[in-house]
């Protein structure tokens, strides 16, 4: 098979940020791979969709143990196309995967245990055909496992050359403080931390930046769009090819209220008066924290990866375009 060939210029147009205070650069856009790669998935879409984000800059490509559907089913897709079209590109990549909910049946296919997480990466390897994995994640908390005894699982994995660098995704703020403590103390400090936040999520805003900041880890923010929300998807019904209609179980149609509608509508109005789409303005928006590194977007067509590529290219926004976004935001929380 004739081995794909990158656009030349990919590195022109992307902007890349240091994660924490590390020496490894993030594209301020990456793609994830939750949907749209699994076995219900057109596998020609799959490639399409990785090798134009690659041809435009997008290094950075998320996994986890349980993307799919069925689980791992994501791993193997990546893997197929990896071998491919981009064989002769793997230390151009930046390829994360994680563990942490459940994967196999047992008392060892789920939660934070040295058990788990090693058993799992050494799984996700097999499946994406890779020696090493550049970032990996314990995927959620579990209170039922030191934390000790996670953070080092975690710094196992580096010392074994398995990952280059170690992540967590989900911890709150006090946890990830301790965590990060425990790992630095190892020798394998925590790389970067993977929360929620969109304008419809904020609670990283609270106290989980801050530590972040002070622990000099980066910040790698998942679902940005709040898996499509804040597009222009929803605003006239709910599409045929959308999320709400192929899958359901995570984005429902119930999600999408008269409250909400109003919301998107006039964050989709004020993105028209600057002459961009509303996709452009929420990743806009994300990516104004300082400590934030990257945004992590999905996608199901090319079209939407260049939509999200052109938010790095749009004027920057106001004060008081960000103190009008406030207004809409708590104008909605009243109304709902
Ligand atoms: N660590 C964790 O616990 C965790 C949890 C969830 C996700 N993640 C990571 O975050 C990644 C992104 O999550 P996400 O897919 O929810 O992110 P998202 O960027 O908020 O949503 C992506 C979806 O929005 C729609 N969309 C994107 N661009 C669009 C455009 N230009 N116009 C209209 N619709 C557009 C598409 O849905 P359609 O299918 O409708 O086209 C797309 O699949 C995942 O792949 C995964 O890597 C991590």
């Amino acid at each position: 098979m004739t081995q794909y060939q990158p656009d030349e210029h990919r590195y022109e147009h992307m902007h890349y940020r240091r994660c924490g205070q590390s020496g490894l650069k993030l594209p301020r856009i990456s793609l994830g791979l939750w949907h749209n790669f699994g076995d219900t998935a057109k596998q020609d879409n799959a490639k399409e969709l990785i090798c134009h984000a690659f041809d435009h800059g997008i290094t950075h490509f998320d996994l986890a143990n349980n993307y799919g559907p069925p689980p791992g089913a994501a791993e193997e897709s990546f893997g197929r196309i990896l071998k491919n079209n981009l064989r002769g590109y793997r230390d151009e990549l930046i390829i994360s995967t994680k563990a942490g909910y459940p994967m196999w049946t047992g008392p060892y296919g789920d939660g934070g245990s040295k058990k788990y997480l090693i058993s799992s990466l050494d799984q996700s390897l097999k499946r994406m055909d890779l020696d090493y994995v550049d970032i990996f994640y314990h995927h959620r908390p579990d209170p039922n496992t030191p934390l000790e005894e996670t953070m080092a699982a975690l710094d196992l994995i580096v010392r074994q050359g398995k990952a280059l660098y170690v992540g967590l995704s989900n911890y709150p703020a006090e946890l990830t403080r301790r965590a990060s403590q425990i790992l630095k103390s190892m020798g394998t400090p925590c790389l970067i931390h993977q929360p929620k936040y969109s304008m419809f999520d904020r609670w990283i805003e609270t106290d989980l930046l801050e530590v972040l900041s002070e622990e000099q880890i980066g910040c790698i923010v998942f679902s940005p769009l709040a898996g499509g929300l804040l597009t222009d998807r929803y605003l006239n019904g709910i599409p045929e090819d959308s999320r709400v209609a192929t899958d359901g179980r995570f984005l429902k149609a119930a999600d999408i209220t008269d409250a909400k509608l109003k919301l998107i509508s006039e964050l989709n109005h004020l993105a028209y008066l600057r002459g961009q789409k509303l996709v452009q303005l929420a990743l806009q928006w994300v990516l104004r924290q300082p400590t934030v590194t990257t945004a992590l977007i999905g996608a199901s067509k090319t079209s939407q990866i260049d939509d999200a590529l052109q938010a790095l290219h749009c004027v920057e926004l106001s004060a008081k375009e960000l103190s009008r976004i406030e207004e809409i935001l708590s104008g909605g929380n009243q109304g709902t």
